[in-house]
C-alpha cells in the first residue's frame, strides 16, 4: 500500500529560530524572545481567523505578529528592519536533519507532500531556497480553502487534493497542535521532537510515532504501520 505523507513546513522542515541572527544584530539579546514571541503570535493569530472565519494569508499573520511583536516588546524597528525580517522570513533554513530524513524515505513506499499554513507561492520558494522542494510531489496550501491548521477542514482538503484516505496517510509535524489536529481528522501522526524540552499537549491524544529526527521516519513508519495491520 501507498503511504501518503504531509510534512508540515514551518518548524518542522525549517527552523523558524533561523531568525535569530538577523535579529541579534537588530535587537541584540532581545533576539531570542523576540523570536518565540513573533511565531508564537503567528499561530495564535491563524487560530483566532480560523475560528472566527476572517481568513488571510499566513504571510499577513507574519506581518502583523511581527508588528505585535514590536509593540510588546517596546522595540520600535523602523520600515527597513521589519522589511528585512521578513524577508528572512522568507528564506528559513532547513533543519540539518530534513535534507538526509527525506531522502532516506524517497526510497520507501510513499508519496510525499508539503502541507502548510503559507501559501503554495510562498512555501514553494521557502522550500526550493531550503534545496528540499524536490523531494515532494506538490505543496499543498490552506490557502486554498481558507482556513488553517487545526480545522478540521483542512486535513480533509490535504486527503481530497492527495487522494489519499486517513488510514494511510500521516502528518509529520514538529507542533504538537498539528499532530492533535490531523488524528483528529483520521490521518497518523508522526511528532518530530527534537528537543527533549518539548512538550506534547497533554489532550489524552498521544503522537502515533514520536521521532528525534526526521532520519528516524524511513524505518519507523513502516513498522508503524505493520503494527496497525496487526492490530486491525
Ligand atoms: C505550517 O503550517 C503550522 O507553521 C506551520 O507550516
Amino acid at each position: 500500500m501507498n503511504i501518503t505523507l504531509g510534512f508540515d513546513v514551518y518548524g518542522t522542515l525549517l527552523n523558524t529560530n533561523g531568525v535569530v541572527e538577523a535579529l541579534t544584530g537588530l535587537v541584540g539579546k532581545e533576539a531570542q524572545v523576540f523570536a518565540k514571541t513573533w511565531r508564537d503570535k503567528q499561530l495564535e493569530y491563524s487560530f483566532r481567523r480560523g475560528l472566527m472565519r476572517h481568513y488571510d494569508s499566513f504571510a499577513v499573520c507574519i506581518r502583523q505578529s511581527l508588528d505585535y511583536t514590536c509593540s510588546a516588546l517596546r522595540i520600535p524597528l523602523d520600515e527597513t528592519q521589519k522589511a528585512q525580517l521578513l524577508k528572512t522570513y522568507r528564506a528559513l533554513p532547513p533543519f540539518e536533519d530534513a535534507a538526509a530524513g527525506l531522502s532516506l524515505l524517497q526510497y520507501g513506499n510513499f508519496r510525499m507532500y508539503a502541507f502548510s499554513n503559507g501559501g503554495s507561492d510562498a512555501v514553494e520558494r521557502l522550500l526550493e531556497h531550503a534545496g528540499l522542494l524536490h523531494f515532494f510531489l506538490g505543496v499543498i496550501s490552506v490557502d486554498d480553502i481558507r482556513s488553517f491548521k487545526p480545522d478540521p477542514a483542512v486535513y480533509a482538503h490535504f486527503l481530497r487534493k492527495t487522494g489519499a484516505t486517513g488510514n494511510c496517510a500521516w502528518l509529520i509535524s514538529g507542533n504538537p497542535f498539528d499532530v492533535i489536529g490531523a488524528m483528529s481528522a483520521g490521518m497518523s501522526g508522526a511528532w518530530v521532537r527534537r528537543s527533549p524540552d518539548a512538550v506534547f499537549d497533554p489532550w489524552g491524544i498521544e503522537p502515533t510515532l514520536t521521532v528525534h529526527a526526521l532520519s528516524e521516519l524511513a524505518q519507523q513508519i513502516p513498522e508503524a504501520e505493520k503494527l496497525k495491520q496487526t492490530l486491525s
